[in-house]
Parts: structure tokens; C-alpha cells; sequence
């Protein structure tokens, strides 16, 4: 079959939908983030790639904090609200019901299956992006969203984006056992 050149700026499908928190001055504000990732084992942290004008990466490099919340589809029109628009004009602070971890300056979203609090690890200018690189201090989730002990994808329902048609899913059937599945193949 014949490939077609789709060009440089296509990215993994699907995404994850998350909201990150930041503290501007003493001002809450919230996100949309998909790109962003775990990176690093031990210790864990995740990497993130945020506009350098976005009002989040100034409250990052302010506070050398952040979270990472993980929204459910119910979430979604107060998610894309957050990806919509800028806190450099919209205060976004009384969008969701926060709470803080052991960070006192990285604004959680009660309401979120998982979320996460990071503190800063280093960053880097990729560009128009900054490279935010966040060790994570601890995560918070409920024991709605658990089976034995971890956490369950059916229960928390997860939003997941694709780009460039920028659509939101939601996540489908199980399919195989990770590092199980390909044993088959073994001798
Ligand atoms: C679903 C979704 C995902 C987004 N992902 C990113 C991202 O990964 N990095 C980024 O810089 N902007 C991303 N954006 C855009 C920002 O969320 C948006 O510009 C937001 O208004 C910035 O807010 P702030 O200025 O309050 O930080 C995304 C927007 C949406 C709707």
C-alpha cells in the first residue's frame, strides 16, 4: 500500500485529557493539558509541554509546583472551558471544588478520579513550548475507582482527545494482557 506524508505536526492517538493546577499570586487557575506524560521511573515524574504564554507556566515557574488532575467525561464541557480560555483573561478559579495534598501551593480538583501533586523537577524551552518537568510528591484518588487496589480505567471513565480533528472519546473494550499477551510468541 501506498504511504501518504501526513507531515511533522501529527501527535499519538489518543491523548489524555488532564487539567493542570497552578497558584498565580494566590490565585487558583486550571488548564487543559493533553500533552503530557509519565517519563521517569524512580523517581517518578512526568513531563508536560506547556506555551510559554499560557498564565500556567508563569504560576509553575512562581510556585516550582503544580497538579495534574485527570478528569471523567462528565467533566468534560468544564475541561474544555479551562482549554478554551486563558487565565491571563478569565478568572477560572470557582470552576471546580479544590483541595491541597501535602504541597500547599498545588491546587487539586476534588472531583477528579486521580490527581496528582508534583513539584518541580527542571524545565527546559523546547520552543513555544516549555518542557515542564514535575517529581511527583504524592496522588490522590477514591475507592470508587479501585479494583484490587489499583486503578480501574470502566471505572473512572477517562475523556481521551485526538488532534488535528480535535475530538474527545471515551476509552473502549479491554483487549489483551500487557507484557502476557506477546509470551504466545515465545519458544
Ligand atoms: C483538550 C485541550 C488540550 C490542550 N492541551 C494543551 C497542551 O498540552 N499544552 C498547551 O500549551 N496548551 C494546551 N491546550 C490549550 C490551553 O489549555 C489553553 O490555551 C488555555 O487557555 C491556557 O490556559 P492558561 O493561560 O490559564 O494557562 C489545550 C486545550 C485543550 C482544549
Amino acid at each position: 500500500m501506498r504511504k501518504i506524508n501526513v507531515g511533522s505536526r501529527v501527535t499519538p492517538y489518543p491523548m489524555p485529557v488532564t487539567l493542570v493546577g497552578t497558584l498565580v499570586g494566590d490565585k487558583v487557575n486550571f488548564m487543559a493539558v493533553a500533552w503530557i506524560n509519565r517519563l521517569n521511573n524512580t523517581p517518578p515524574i512526568w513531563g508536560a509541554g506547556i506555551n510559554k504564554n499560557h498564565l500556567t507556566a508563569k504560576g509553575i515557574l512562581e510556585q516550582k509546583a503544580f497538579s495534574i488532575n485527570f478528569p471523567t467525561v462528565d467533566m468534560i464541557e468544564k475541561t474544555d472551558f479551562c482549554g478554551l480560555n486563558s487565565g491571563n483573561k478569565v478568572d477560572k478559579s470557582g470552576v471546580f471544588d479544590i483541595f491541597f495534598g501535602e504541597l500547599k501551593n498545588a491546587p487539586m480538583i476534588r472531583e477528579c478520579p486521580l490527581t496528582i501533586e508534583c513539584k518541580l523537577h527542571d524545565t527546559m524551552d523546547l520552543g513555544t513550548n516549555l518542557l515542564v518537568l514535575g517529581e511527583v510528591v504524592a496522588a490522590y484518588t477514591e475507592n470508587q475507582y479501585l479494583s484490587d487496589g489499583k486503578i480501574d480505567i470502566k471505572k473512572v471513565n477517562p475523556a481521551v482527545l485526538t488532534m488535528p480533528d480535535n475530538r474527545y472519546w471515551t476509552v473502549g473494550d479491554y483487549l489483551a494482557k500487557a507484557w502476557g499477551v506477546g509470551k504466545k510468541l515465545m519458544q
